[in-house]
């Protein structure tokens, strides 16, 4: 069984977590085509039973119930203290939805007792995914659907290689990644995602590409749109990462850079980017 992650841990219970509590609102309108997606391929019908890995704040746990009813349940399950927290505070009453705080790759599961694993970009985090997956796999009944959505590479979503481009000149580039260490980008090579989830036990695994552009700001003006992306990206994401430890003289000209890359991309009152997700389905073995 793999040891939860210590940094994945850290991270999700310190900074990025509050920061994706605070930005809730927007992160849903901009993950909710790839979300809508994920659900439609997962195909919840009334009385299923879900298991939602890295649930975050709840969105897609509330919706998940929503479709399974009062004979279905949902449990959404996620690290992170605070991305709980606002979930249980989220969640309307009287609908059979319950939040645990655990790592879904080792958590106790009781064998055979949910009819979907679901999950939006919740499946991307842990250190050894065959594993994870494995374990997560024997809490699926025989014949039990695998539904998620995840992103292609950092290269193909124009959400961060613009932004990241815009930055380049003005701050040294992070180190080159290792693609296959946990991180919103790991599962972007679509032979690693099925090989991970053949050695894991799954069946039928399919890989199919999902494009869609994606709101990353609003505002009740263009203006105030492109102000909001650019504060986006400065709160969440790989542009934050990059430039949290930089002073205010190179974090003001890249808020410029920024904001000239976003103002160049369509929206009357938002800022549309591309995004580029695979959506997976897999099967466990009846
Ligand atoms: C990109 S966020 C997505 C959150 C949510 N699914 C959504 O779409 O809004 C990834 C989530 O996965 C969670 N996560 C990372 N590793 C995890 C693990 N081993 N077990 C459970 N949750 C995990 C993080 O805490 C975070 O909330």
């Amino acid at each position: 069984m793999p040891e939860t992650s210590a940094y994945q841990v850290a991270d999700w219970n310190g900074r990025n977590g509050e920061q994706w509590v605070a930005n809730q609102a927007r992160l849903d309108q901009m993950l909710a085509v790839f979300g809508d997606a994920a659900i439609a391929a997962a195909a919840p019908a009334a009385g299923d039973r879900v298991l939602d890995v890295g649930c975050g704040a709840g969105t897609t746990s509330i919706a998940l119930a929503a479709r399974v009813g009062s004979r279905g349940r949902v449990l959404g399950v996620d690290i992170s203290e605070p991305l709980i927290r606002h979930a249980r505070s989220r969640a309307p009453a009287g609908t059979p939805l319950t939040f645990e705080l655990a790592d879904a790759g080792r958590t106790a599961l009781p064998a055979q007792s949910f009819d979907l694993l679901f999950s939006r970009f919740g499946t991307m985090f842990f250190d050894d995914p065959a594993a994870a997956f494995a374990h997560m796999r024997r809490a699926l009944r025989p014949g039990g659907r695998l539904a998620f959505v995840c992103w292609r590479a950092a290269a193909e979503n124009d959400w961060v290689r613009l932004p990241m481009g815009a930055i380049r000149d003005l701050v040294p580039p992070p180190p080159s990644p290792d693609p296959e260490a946990p991180g919103p980008f790991s599962f972007g090579d679509r032979d690693r995602v099925a090989r991970i989830l053949t050695a894991a036990g799954f069946a039928d695994v399919a890989i199919a590409p999902f494009d869609h552009e994606l709101p990353f700001g609003e505002g009740a003006t263009r203006a105030a749109a492109i102000d909001d992306a650019v504060d986006m990206a400065f709160q969440v994401g790989p542009l934050s990462r990059a430039l949290s430890d930089q002073p205010d003289a190179v974090r003001a000209p890249a808020a410029e850079a920024v904001r000239r890359a976003f103002a160049a991309r369509p929206g009357e009152r938002s800022v549309m980017i591309d995004g580029a997700a695979w959506i997976v389905t897999a099967r466990n073995p009846s």
